[in-house]
C-alpha cells in the first residue's frame, strides 16, 4: 500500500495578487516534509471533478513574482450542487488526499468550513483584495490593489484639474470600503464614499458645489462599488453569482453618480454662471486592481501564509485558518473568520474625513 502522504491545494473566488506566493510556500514546505501536493484546478470545481496535477519544486519555481494563480480559479459553490459535499469527500478519497489547503475569501473558506464540520481535513488561507476577512490583520492582495488604485487616482488629479471637472472613481470592495479608503486617503481624494458610512446624494452634490464656490474647480470622489446612497437601495434587483453576491457592475454606480452630480450642478440657479456647463466624468478601476504582479509586501505575506499552511499540514493540524497577527503568522479560528466581516473602523473613516474639503 502507498504510504505517501498527499494533500490537495486549491484557489477559489476572485484571483488576487499573491496567490502564487502562497502556493509556492505551501508546496516547498510540504515537499520538504515528504508530503505530495496535488493542485486542484479552478477552485472547488477541481475538488468536484478531481482535475489537477501534482506540483513539484520546478512547478513553483519563481511563481511568487507573478499575479493570478497557476491553478486557475472559479466561483463554483460546492454547497449549491446536489451531493456536492459528498462528491468532494469521494474525490479526496479516490485521490488519496488526507486534507485540503483552500485559499480563498469568505465564500471559498465558507465551503471549507462546512466541509470541516463534516469531518474533512481543511486548512484555510485568507485571500481577498477587499481585505474584509476578520481574524487576520490584513489579507494578501490588498497592498497590491491599493497601490494600483492609488496610482490611478494620483493620475486623475491632473486631468480633472486641467478641465475643472469632477471625476468619480470606483474601486472594488463589494461589502466594505478598505480599498477605496486607503487608496483615496493616500491619493488625496476630496471625498471617499464607502458602504460602512452611507451619505445622501444631497450631501455629496453639495460637497462638490461647496468646493466650486470656494474656488476649487475640480473634485475627485472615490467610491467603493458596494456604496449605496443613504436611504436608497439600488442593489436589490441585481443578479447574483453562485454564492449570492450581487453582480455590482450592473448598477453603474460611478456612471450614475457622476451624471446625477453633473445634472444637479448644471440645474442649480444659485450656482455661478460657469456651472451651466459643469462636467463630470467617471472611471471604474475594476479588474486592473487585481491584475499583474504582486507588491513585495504581498509576495512575502503570501509566502509566509503558505509556509504556515504547509507546516500545519505536515503536523496533521487541520481545521484552522492561517492568519497574520501582530506580524506573526498564526492559526486562527476558521469558523469565526467566515462569519464575521471586517469593516472599516469609525476611527479610520473619521481620520480620512479630516481631508474631505
Ligand atoms: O474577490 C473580490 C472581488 O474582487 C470584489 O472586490 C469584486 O466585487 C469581485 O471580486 C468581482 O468579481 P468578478 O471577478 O467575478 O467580477
Amino acid at each position: 500500500m502507498d504510504k505517501t502522504r498527499k494533500i490537495g491545494i486549491l484557489t477559489g473566488g476572485g484571483d488576487c495578487p499573491g496567490l502564487n506566493a502562497v502556493i509556492r510556500g505551501a508546496v516547498e514546505c510540504c515537499l520538504n516534509a515528504g508530503i505530495h501536493v496535488y493542485g486542484l484546478y479552478d477552485g472547488w470545481k477541481g475538488a468536484l471533478t478531481g482535475e489537477g496535477r501534482y506540483l513539484n519544486y520546478s512547478d513553483v519555481d519563481e511563481i511568487q513574482t507573478t499575479g493570478g494563480t497557476i491553478l486557475g480559479t472559479s466561483r463554483t459553490n460546492v454547497m449549491k450542487i446536489d451531493g456536492g459535499a459528498e462528491t468532494v469527500r469521494a474525490r479526496m478519497q479516490q485521490l488519496g488526499l488526507e486534507g485540503l489547503i483552500a485559499i480563498g475569501g469568505d465564500d471559498t473558506l465558507g465551503v471549507a468550513n462546512t466541509l470541516r464540520k463534516m469531518g474533512l481535513n481543511m486548512i484555510g488561507v485568507p485571500k481577498t483584495i477587499d481585505n474584509d476577512l476578520s481574524c487576520t490583520d490584513v489579507t494578501f492582495g490588498f497592498d497590491t490593489a491599493t497601490n494600483i488604485a492609488m496610482e490611478c487616482i494620483d493620475r486623475l488629479h491632473t486631468t480633472a484639474e486641467s478641465h475643472s471637472r469632477c471625476i468619480v472613481v470606483e474601486c472594488m470592495g463589494r461589502h466594505t470600503g478598505h480599498i477605496a479608503l486607503h487608496a483615496g486617503l493616500a491619493a488625496n481624494a476630496h471625498l471617499i464614499l464607502i458602504p460602512e458610512f452611507p451619505k445622501s446624494f444631497r450631501e455629496i452634490s453639495d460637497f462638490v458645489k461647496s468646493r466650486h464656490v470656494r474656488g476649487k474647480k475640480y473634485t475627485i470622489i472615490v467610491v467603493a462599488e458596494g456604496f449605496e446612497l443613504a436611504g436608497a437601495s439600488n442593489d436589490a434587483n441585481l443578479e447574483e453569482d453562485a454564492f449570492g453576491n450581487k453582480l455590482l457592475p450592473q448598477k453603474d454606480l460611478a456612471k450614475n453618480l457622476s451624471e446625477m452630480i453633473e445634472d444637479d450642478i448644471r440645474n442649480d440657479d444659485t450656482m455661478p454662471e460657469d456651472c451651466k456647463n459643469f462636467e463630470c466624468r467617471y472611471v471604474v478601476l475594476g479588474h486592473i486592481q487585481r491584475g499583474g504582479a504582486p507588491t513585495c509586501a504581498d509576495r512575502v505575506l503570501g509566502f509566509r501564509l503558505g509556509v504556515k499552511a504547509g507546516q500545519l499540514a505536515a503536523n496533521g493540524e487541520y481545521g484552522n485558518m492561517v492568519a497574520l497577527s501582530s506580524n506573526s503568522i498564526v492559526a486562527a479560528d476558521l469558523d469565526r473568520a467566515v462569519t464575521e466581516r471586517k469593516a472599516v473602523s469609525p476611527e479610520l473613516y473619521a481620520a480620512a474625513e479630516l481631508i474631505f474639503r
